[in-house]
Formats: C-alpha cells, structure tokens, sequence
C-alpha cells in the first residue's frame, strides 16, 4: 500500500484565500488587520521564516510591521517594545520570533504579550486556555497539523495518537489539541525508552523531534496517518523530515511531505489567528 499524500501547500492555499476575503472585509470596515513580527539577532534560519511570514501578510492584505533588532538588545529594551506594540492599535498580533540570545529570557518576553494579541499561541494564558479547554489562540504548528489530520475524513474519537517530542511549540499543544478531539494521546520523548512500542500502535502519529529518519517503516501501523513536522536537511542539503519518507510511505495509509506539508500550514494559520485578533478587536 503507497499512502496518499496529505497536501499542506494546496490546503495553506485555501485557506489564505479565506483569509485574504475576511481581511478584505476588515479593511473595508476601516481596519486592516495587522501583526508586528520582530526579529532578534542575525540567526539565518529565523530570518528566513520571519521574510516569509511579512510576505504573507502582503499577499493576503494584512498590514504587516517587521522589527528587527540587534542581537544585544537588552531584555528590558525588548520588553518596552513589546509594550509599545500591545498599546498599538493597528496591531492585532504580535509575533516574537524564537530562539532569542541566550541574554533574554523567552519567557519574560512570551509574558509581556498581551494574550489577546499572541498569535503565536506561546503566552500561558493561551496555553492555559487550551489545557482547560477554554477559547485562546493555538500555537501555529500543531493548529496546522489537525488541519491537515482533518483532510484525512478520519474521526480521531477513540484513536491512538502519538506524538513524538515534548516541546512547548509543538508536542505538548498538540498532545492537548488532539485530546480536545477525544484521541488517546501517548507522548514519547528522548528519554522514552522504546519508541517503536509505542508509534506501532499509534492510528496517527505526529513526528516533531528535528532529527531525521527517527520514524522509520517498521515503526508504522499499516494505514496510519503519518504527520512529518521536521525540518532538517540530508546529506546532500537537500530539506527532509523526520520521517523516513519513502519507506514509511509503503506502510502508512496517509503521510505529509517535507516540504509541502507542516510547513506552509504553519504559515497559514499565523494569518487564521491574526485575523481571528483583528475581528475580535472591532467586535
Ligand atoms: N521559532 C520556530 N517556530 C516558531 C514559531 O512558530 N513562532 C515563533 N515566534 N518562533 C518560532
């Protein structure tokens, strides 16, 4: 059995395109929607995601502000910031791209968000609202990934779930989202001792790790849905996940690619949460 494929860059498309009408509503009604995206330091990887995410807005009518600062910044600096933007009106979001210099405490600089403008879903507030079940943002990654889950028509009730990695970006949230869909939920880590037992069982598994080649074939359930979140590049540079892509693809019965997959869906529920702040701001 070949699995289907679980195509992020078509359903990313779509659901831009819903964006793009909602922000053309919002300008029409006198207020575009806006996020603030600041950038700390120089790390080349974060400079990229950060590029993308302002284009983004720009394609779908977002108003979009990118702060860059220098890597020494002080804390205190940054937080004024952070503090200028909650007081902004024209911004409904605000995103503080991760990782920040070791000076800086990302959870200080999480906190001081105003959690009605935290897109990224990071501020306890959101994270508390999803473990108990109440109304926040969701962290982008994992809100993509059970969209793309959903795309599969599979009734997640009752399913065993299993999620590989434990960060507070991508494994706990997705843990907690897939709980919220009545899934059994195991979540393995680096110190899990035998990953194997655990994603052989699993209906679907989402792989969030950074390391290739960790889910490997005979570590699949013939038909399971496969959801690839890494972002690694292969011997030859070439970007890869987590998952040993066309072996595990003979075995599972749905498997999202690297690229195509996660990651534009990432991207596209940012603007989803955005436009979801903006329309709450004009209620
Ligand atoms: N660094 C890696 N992923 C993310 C993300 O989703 N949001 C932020 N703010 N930083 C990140």
């Amino acid at each position: 059995m070949t699995a289907r494929l679980i195509d992020g860059n078509a359903l990313a498309q779509r659901i831009r395109g819903e964006v793009a009408a909602r922000a053309a509503a919002l300008r029409g009604q006198g207020t575009p929607p806006g996020l603030a995206v600041v950038l700390v330091g120089d790390d080349p990887a974060s400079a990229i995601y950060v590029k993308h995410k302002v284009k983004d807005c720009e394609a779908a009518g977002l108003h979009s502000v990118l702060e860059k600062h220098d890597a020494g910044i002080s804390e205190q600096a940054l937080l004024a910031r952070v503090s200028a933007l909650n007081a902004d009106p024209a911004i409904h979001g605000i995103l503080v791209q991760m990782p920040l210099p070791k000076h800086i405490d990302p959870h200080r600089v999480i906190g001081a968000i105003a959690p009605h403008k935290d897109v990224d879903g990071f501020h306890v507030a959101n994270a508390g609202a999803l473990m108990t079940g109440q109304p926040g943002f969701k962290a982008c990654t994992p809100y993509g990934c059970m969209k793309l889950i959903e795309t599969t028509g599979i009734d997640l009730r009752g399913r065993h779930a299993v999620v590989v990695g434990r960060s507070n970006i991508v494994g706990k949230p997705m843990a907690l989202l897939l709980l919220q869909a009545h899934a059994t939920v195991t979540i393995c880590h680096s110190m899990t001792a035998d990953l194997a037992v655990h994603t052989r069982q699993a209906d679907v598994v989402v792989v969030a790790v950074g390391r290739r080649n960790t889910l490997r074939a005979d570590m699949v359930k013939p038909g399971a849905v496969v959801i690839d979140v890494g972002m690694n590049r292969n011997e030859y540079g070439k970007l890869c996940g987590d998952v040993d892509f066309d072996a595990v693809r003979e075995v599972a019965g749905w498997i999202t690619p690297v690229p195509g997959g996660v990651g534009p869906m990432t991207r596209a529920m940012l603007l989803v949460n955005t436009l979801d702040a903006a329309e709450a701001a004009c209620r």
